[in-house]
């Protein structure tokens, strides 16, 4: 009967999600400290690569559902439309849905000379960023207060996005954002002429565009590198964190004072900035629905209103979901002064450079940049306090050193067979498994093989679902 067989197989995977609840409030949810991101709202701890996925889905749902409102999936129809004069091209993305249609005008500069194959990798800037890009990269300059306005309050529900969804939508202007986004990725993927490898995709933004760029990747997975500047607190610093600082007397941006200036998250938020510790949640988790792609976020210490010891703290708390993944390395943080608040000073163009060179040309290099200049206020960071939980190694990772050394064999004890059954040969994984060969696959999503490569072969992120033995 192929034809149940077949049937049988697609429910499989729907079975499957439909044990992942992903409520969008946990009403009785409470704590003071950053909530444990590993654990379950039942009480079990996430143990394995699949269960993060559900997890993160959780944690993805309770993020809108305190503060950045639902952000829509893809809307019936999207197209794009390209044209390029010299290095100068301009995408057109068409949106429409229930009789309704955006559009808008995305510019892109393009490197010279003829696109790899594939396409070119693609830096999206929210304002035009304030970063330098390397030769290589096409940029797009991404008008984001055009599809959601970020003037004050007042500018709630203004913008392309509300026009397709209408202006009671819960999306805050930078879920609206995440939306547009996304929006421009279909588009490009349906539109060779652009010449963008999807799958090489960077996005950035300064200080309120940094809090977007960071909003983007953790939702939109089809970006390959994170890259906030400066977004503090709404960015890569914990509202809890920023809140601590505050009260020992640093002056800094917090929950309750960033909901009366403007509309980066939703009017729903505004019931928990007086009660944080409400909230299921905290930025670490936000840094972590980022995981296991590339992120590297960078603040400055000069300006107390970013909130520096949250900062540090938050990015260090979203970090163990990198190090539970084993790839820790793929989470770059620098924290620097001595420059004005968006400018950007070289010293970091090497981190930057490293992180480009591995998320953008899919190079085999070194990113572990994790670092602070511990210039703070009278709040230091307390690790032990305020991450009262421990990190899991999730099994069906590559491990973080990529270390072969053995563990101890276990002998597993005889098995006793009933009469009549068939005992299907068990495959145990003993101190020396094998390691995997040259261009086979060694990582990913879901992956439960080898996760070492024969020597000299390296072990190298390709995306989310893939990791490869590359020379
Ligand atoms: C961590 O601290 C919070 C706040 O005091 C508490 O609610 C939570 O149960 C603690 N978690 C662990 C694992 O001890």
């Amino acid at each position: 009967m192929p034809r149940l067989t077949s049937l049988v197989l697609l429910a499989l995977p729907v079975l499957a999600l439909a044990q992942c609840d992903t409520p969008s409030t946990l009403p009785s949810f409470t704590n003071d400290n950053l909530p444990d991101p590993f654990l379950f709202p039942d009480g079990r701890r996430t143990a394995t690569v699949n269960d993060w996925q559900c997890r993160r889905s959780q944690l993805a749902a309770l993020i809108q559902g305190y503060e950045a409102g639902s952000i829509p999936g893809k809307p019936t129809t999207v197209t794009g439309s390209f044209t390029k004069n010299g290095n100068s091209g301009s995408l057109t993305v068409t949106a429409s849905q229930n009789g309704k249609s955006v559009n808008w005008a995305n510019s892109i500069s393009y490197p010279s000379g003829t696109p790899p194959a594939g396409g070119w990798p693609l830096l999206i800037a929210l304002g035009g960023g304030s970063i330098p890009v390397p030769a290589g990269i096409a940029t797009l300059n991404y008008n984001n207060d055009n599809i959601a306005q970020q003037s004050s309050t007042s500018s709630r529900g203004t913008g392309l996005f509300y026009n397709l969804y209408g202006n009671t939508a819960t999306a805050s202007a930078m879920s609206a954002w995440t939306w547009g986004v996304s929006r421009i990725i279909d588009a490009l993927e349906t539109t060779p002429a652009a010449s963008i490898n999807t799958e090489r995709i960077a996005v950035t933004g300064c200080s309120r565009n940094g809090k977007g760029a960071l909003m983007i990747g953790a939702f939109e997975t089809r970006i390959a590198l994170t890259i906030p500047q400066e977004s503090g607190s709404g960015g890569d610093a914990c509202w809890r964190l920023s809140k601590f600082e505050e009260s020992s007397g640093s002056k800094v941006q917090t929950a309750t004072q960033i909901v009366t200036e403007n509309v980066w998250f939703s009017s729903g938020f505004n019931s928990y900035v007086n009660q944080l510790s409400k909230l299921p949640y905290d930025h670490h988790s936000l840094v972590a629905l980022v995981a296991p792609r590339g992120l590297v976020s960078f603040e400055n210490t000069d300006f107390i209103w970013l909130s520096p010891m949250s900062n540090w703290g938050c990015v260090s708390a979203g970090r163990t979901v990198y190090r539970a993944l084993g790839v820790p390395q793929n989470h770059g943080f620098a924290q620097v002064g001595g420059h004005n608040h968006c400018a950007w000073p070289s010293s970091l163009t090497p981190t930057l450079n490293a992180f480009f060179d591995k998320f953008l040309f899919g190079k085999n290099v070194n990113t572990d940049f994790f670092s602070t200049n511990n210039v703070f206020g009278p709040a230091k960071w307390d690790a032990n306090r305020w991450m009262n939980w421990s990190v899991p190694t999730l099994s069906g990772t590559a491990s973080p050193t990529g270390s072969t050394t053995s563990a101890p064999v276990t002998t597993p004890p005889p098995t006793t067979t009933a009469p009549g059954t068939t005992t299907t040969p068990t495959t145990t994984t003993t101190a020396n498994s094998p390691a995997q060969t040259l261009y086979g696959q060694c990582g990913g999503i879901g992956w439960t093989g080898p996760t070492a490569c024969a020597s000299p072969a390296r072990c190298a992120y390709s995306n989310d679902w893939y990791s490869q033995c590359l020379p």
